[in-house]
């Protein structure tokens, strides 16, 4: 395909750089454990970027408490709103990792008590991608409620396309490793702000794009070479943070200890591993 007209993660990091503009958390994470430790004023780096032959972002159960009809807004935080100021930035991918502009995006969740809102529609609300795939929504940390992890509901769908209805995850959440929904492939990640909290998510839907190659991952064949220091990653082992693996013949830096589970190789879960 043309490559001058592929709108890539990266060329868009690159023009929100030349514009002076500041890049949304997305595209300047590392997932935040990992922001979190560079203490040192180093720059950190970047996200892996969306790969053409990625995943798309998984499904997860709707739960009891989706209503349709939701207000079209970004922001769910009103006047006297309790709980920490958290802004949700991100991109919606096709699978060429081409933004998808008017995307919906409609977000449903918790307030601070860990209620939702099933009369009226307070922190509900949906919106649209930009121009340039991108989304932002201003909201609040939810609070807990029995029998889950934090969690931020939302459908995402491309114009004309079928719904994907999933769920967003905060890292380092001690419910996430007995909630049996947590998938750490929805992990977002979260920084702080002053008092509040920045998070980034960017989806992949399953959306044929011009010119999408898609050619078959190179991660499943295993790893070609085990540089020093690196064992072979593996469904069932525990890692602890600042573990190092290879797959794909690629290393890969723990961020978060936890146990491996299947679909959480390295390439899919940025909030886990990140290369190097
Ligand atoms: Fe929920």
């Amino acid at each position: 395909m043309d490559e001058e007209n592929k709108l890539s993660r990266k060329t868009v990091l690159k023009a929100a750089l030349a514009a002076g503009v500041a890049a949304p958390v997305a595209l300047i994470g590392g997932p935040a454990l990992a922001r979190t430790t560079v203490a040192n004023g180093a720059v950190p780096a970047l996200t892996p970027e969306c790969h053409d032959g990625d995943e798309p972002t998984i499904e997860q159960t709707e739960g009891p408490y989706f209503k349709p009809n939701s207000p079209e807004r970004t922001n769910l935080v009103t006047p006297g709103t309790q709980g920490t100021r958290l802004t949700v930035t991100g991109y919606v991918f096709g699978l060429a990792c081409q933004p998808v502009s008017r995307a919906l995006l409609d977000f449903w969740q918790a307030d601070v008590n860990g209620a939702y809102d099933n009369v009226g529609y307070t922190f509900r609300g949906h919106q649209y991608t930009n121009a340039q795939g991108a989304f932002t929504l201003s909201t609040i940390v939810p609070g807990l409620y029995p029998g889950r992890t934090r969690h931020i509901h939302v459908k995402v769908q491309a114009p004309g396309r079928p719904i994907l209805t999933t769920q967003l995850y905060f890292p380092n959440e001690p419910r996430n490793n007995t909630d049996t929904i947590f998938d750490a492939r929805l992990l977002m990640t979260v920084r702080d702000n002053g008092s509040a909290k920045e998070a980034a998510f960017d989806f992949v839907l399953n959306v044929p794009q011009t010119g999408t190659p898609t050619p078959p991952t190179s991660t499943t064949g295993g790893p070609t070479s085990t540089p020093p220091g690196g064992t072979t990653w593996a469904v069932g082992t525990s890692y602890a943070a600042g573990a190092r693996v290879t797959y794909g013949g690629q290393g890969y830096v723990c961020l978060q200890g936890h146990t491996a589970q299947p679909g959480w190789e390295p390439p899919n879960v940025p909030a886990l591993w990140r290369a190097g």
